[in-house]
């Protein structure tokens, strides 16, 4: 599978696209800045370039850029994308004095994303962090993937089933996403509370 990673230089690209090199993965990161999408790519021992440069021929996009510039980086390469199944990895969340919260009410990221684009959308692996993916084993973490459009979950299910010590599990509909990006506040806060690095595992499901 090609996976090229928008946004590939920022702490959780890099370390994805280590972990998907060290799984035989072909791997592209891309940055807005060519040159320094190309130097993390040499640093890394992948593909590098431009954001758009990197999409060329890939199997898989997955969206790692600041998750607040999600949905503008998608809009502005929706037509170089094209019908490549894309990954939403981002969460909004915010840092208030009482804690860290979700950022929306209502509509998860995703599902804004998979408006916004012709691409089919997928999200998923919120929980799994960059230093989850750096570390010498996989997580003993799942990983769990939502989606309405199997072109898109399907692949997305295939990667994320590699990357962690757990299972890939089908988290049902895009609109679920709204669960996963909430639970990376959860998550923080727990981290904060127990100075603890927290991950996900659900129990009870007979067979996987
Ligand atoms: N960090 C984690 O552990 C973790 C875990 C799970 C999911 N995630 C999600 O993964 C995504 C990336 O997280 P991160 O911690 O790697 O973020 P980050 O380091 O803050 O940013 C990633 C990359 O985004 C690009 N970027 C920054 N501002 C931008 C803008 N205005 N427009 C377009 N691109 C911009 C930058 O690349 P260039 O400057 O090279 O363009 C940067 O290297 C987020 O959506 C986050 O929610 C993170």
């Amino acid at each position: 599978m090609k996976v090229a990673i928008l946004g590939g230089t920022g702490a959780f690209g890099r370390a994805l696209a280590a972990r998907l090199r060290d799984l035989d993965f072909d791997v592209a990161v891309g940055s807005r800045e060519h040159q320094r999408g190309w130097e993390r790519g040499v640093e890394l021992g992948v593909r590098g370039g431009s954001n758009e440069e990197i999409l060329e021929g890939a199997d898989l996009v997955i969206l790692a850029v600041k998750s607040n510039a999600t949905i503008d980086t998608a809009r502005e390469l929706n037509v170089a994308i094209g019908t490549t199944p894309v990954l939403c990895v981002a969460s909004d969340v915010v840092f208030t004095e009482h804690g860290i919260l979700p950022a929306r009410d209502e509509r998860s990221l995703a599902e804004e994303l998979a408006e916004t684009i012709e691409a089919p959308v997928a999200s998923g692996l919120q929980s799994v962090s960059a230093i989850d993916l750096a570390a010498n084993e996989l997580p003993d973490q799942d990983a769990l993937i939502c989606g309405d459009d199997p072109r898109a979950k399907e692949p997305a299910l295939e990667l994320a089933g590699r990357l962690v010590g757990g299972r890939a599990l089908d988290a049902g509909p895009l609109a679920n996403s709204r669960a996963l990006e909430a639970m990376t506040a959860v998550i923080l806060n727990v981290n904060k509370q127990y100075r603890a690095h927290a991950g996900l595992k659900l129990t009870g499901i007979p067979g996987k």
